[in-house]
């Protein structure tokens, strides 16, 4: 047994680094975390950068092309660090985890042999016991054995360590709807829901340590469809489910993320309605706005049963906030197609959205297709949907100005006496303020309003969740 590994006297594991790099989505970010809390029983301590650490994790995202090879450039600066850790007499055990360990397996080892384990998406609670077999195929020996279980079984039993008033809770993991350019069906796998009882003890949780925010996470979380508690058998829509976390006393604001146009349900739409800590803001991807280019897309929805999903919703809440996510230059993605993109946009009104070159991911039937866009056209398109994106956003930013606005303080401005929170619909606030606001909601009078956030004033006004 090596001093790294062998167990203090007080029974306690001997310290070890932990440095985790975060790639892709808010999932892996709360998968991050997962993994840090199933690793501090093993002794190990979250440390700030690789250098000296003894686990390198590099939990990945294998969305875009350019994801995955982040990956690599990151593997090959790792290397001389290993050594590094060796001429020192210690290890440093090189761990990749999420969607590329996923997609690419064992392939990963053979392209960078720095690599000594690879973990994908659902055996995260797997990871003390791996990392245990990879120091004993090295002669050495780590302190625990752990049984097989589920993941979210394993991941949620030890204590969540919690930074900050606002936190992720995964509710759903995986999708079944095989959008032709997405790998996420085949590194996730299939739609799961967590029970409804996990749900609410995790959020309780977190409440009674200072959250007060949540937004629930999947990859597909509004086809949530999770076991519910004893008496009520059956399984619960994300709108049920919604409106009974609302009843956890101290948890302010509900969010959840993403979600497909598809599955908003009547029960979700009227949560909007009718829960009042559920906020104003939706990101509901759309893609494209040429029909031709969604059925290609196999997104199983058009432009206009798009827009009356958005007409429902507003009509439940006049004020919600749009957000979405855009594909430009999909294979067979005509000029005319791209205009009716910007047409989309332009009828729906964002308050934010993301939006991407279409990335050719091997494995996925988009990859396979004729007409296949060349870059500069994609860059063209994609400058010019950004600029009107982009517009929209300041419009919406601007029409706040004057306003009145909930905000929950999440920190510290970067001024000294200042301070950052978000609105309702997700905007960042800043205003000067006393720091015992932090992870209270306070009213703020909007005085000035730029693209990336909004500044004003406390007005000293009553707290409401929106
Ligand atoms: N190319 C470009 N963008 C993609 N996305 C998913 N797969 C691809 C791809 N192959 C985008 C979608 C999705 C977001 C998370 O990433 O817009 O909603
Ligand atoms: Fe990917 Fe979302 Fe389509 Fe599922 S619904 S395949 S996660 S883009």
């Amino acid at each position: 047994m090596t001093a790294e590994t062998m167990t203090t006297e007080t029974g306690k594991a001997a310290r070890k680094r932990l440095f985790i790099k975060t790639y892709g989505c808010q999932m892996n970010v709360y998968d991050s975390e997962r993994m840090r809390d199933v690793l501090a029983p093993l002794g190990y301590e979250p440390a700030d950068a690789p250098d000296g650490a003894d686990l390198v994790i590099l939990n990945t995202c294998h969305i875009r092309e350019k994801a995955a090879e982040k990956v690599y450039s990151e593997l090959g600066r790792l290397k001389p660090l290993k050594e590094a850790r060796a001429a020192e007499g210690g290890t440093m055990t090189v761990t990749v985890a999420g969607c590329v360990a996923q997609a690419e397996g064992a392939e990963i080892q053979r392209r960078a042999p720095v690599v000594d384990l690879v973990v994908g998406p659902q055996t995260y609670h797997k990871l003390p016991e791996l990392i245990a077999s990879v120091h004993r195929e090295r002669g050495e020996a780590l302190d625990t054995e752990f049984e097989v279980e589920e993941k979210f079984d394993r991941l949620a039993a030890p204590a969540r360590q919690v930074e900050g008033h606002t936190a992720f809770v995964t509710v759903q993991e995986g999708c079944d709807k095989f959008c032709s350019f997405c790998v996420v069906p085949y590194t996730r796998g299939p739609e799961w829901s967590r029970p409804v009882d996990q749900v609410t003890a995790e959020i309780r949780q977190l409440a009674a340590k200072g959250v007060r925010e949540v937004t629930l996470l999947g990859q597909n979380v509004n086809a949530y469809h999770g076991a519910a508690p004893g008496a009520e058998a059956g399984s619960w829509s994300l709108g049920r489910l919604v409106r009974h976390l609302g009843l956890i006393g101290g948890i302010d604001r509900i969010r959840f993320t993403t979600s497909h146009p598809n599955d908003m349900d009547d029960e979700l739409i009227a949560a909007f309605a009718e829960e009042p800590k559920l906020m104003p803001y939706l990101h509901l991807p759309v893609q494209a706005g040429s029909d031709r280019i969604l059925r290609a897309m196999n997104r199983k929805h058009t432009a206009a049963s798009y827009l009356a999903v958005i007409e429902r919703l507003r009509a439940a809440r006049p004020d919600i906030a749009i957000s979405g996510d855009f594909i430009v230059g999909f294979p067979g993605e005509t000029e005319a197609d791209f205009q009716e993109t910007l047409a989309l946009v332009d009828a729906v009104g964002h308050a934010s959205a993301f939006s991407f070159k279409y990335s050719r991911r091997p494995g996925t039937p988009g990859a396979a297709l004729p007409g296949q866009v060349d870059e500069d056209v994609k860059s063209d398109r994609l400058a010019r949907l950004q600029a009107l994106l982009n517009s929209q956003q300041e419009a919406f930013n601007a029409s706040m100005t004057g306003r009145t606005l909930p905000v929950l303080f999440e920190r510290r401005g970067r001024k000294p006496g200042q301070l950052g929170g978000r609105s309702p619909y997700l905007q960042a606030v800043h205003c000067d303020g006393p720091e015992s606001l932090i992870g209270q909601i306070a009213e703020v009078e909007i005085l000035s309003a730029s693209r990336n956030a909004l500044a004003g004033r406390l007005t000293g006004g009553e707290r409401s969740a929106a």
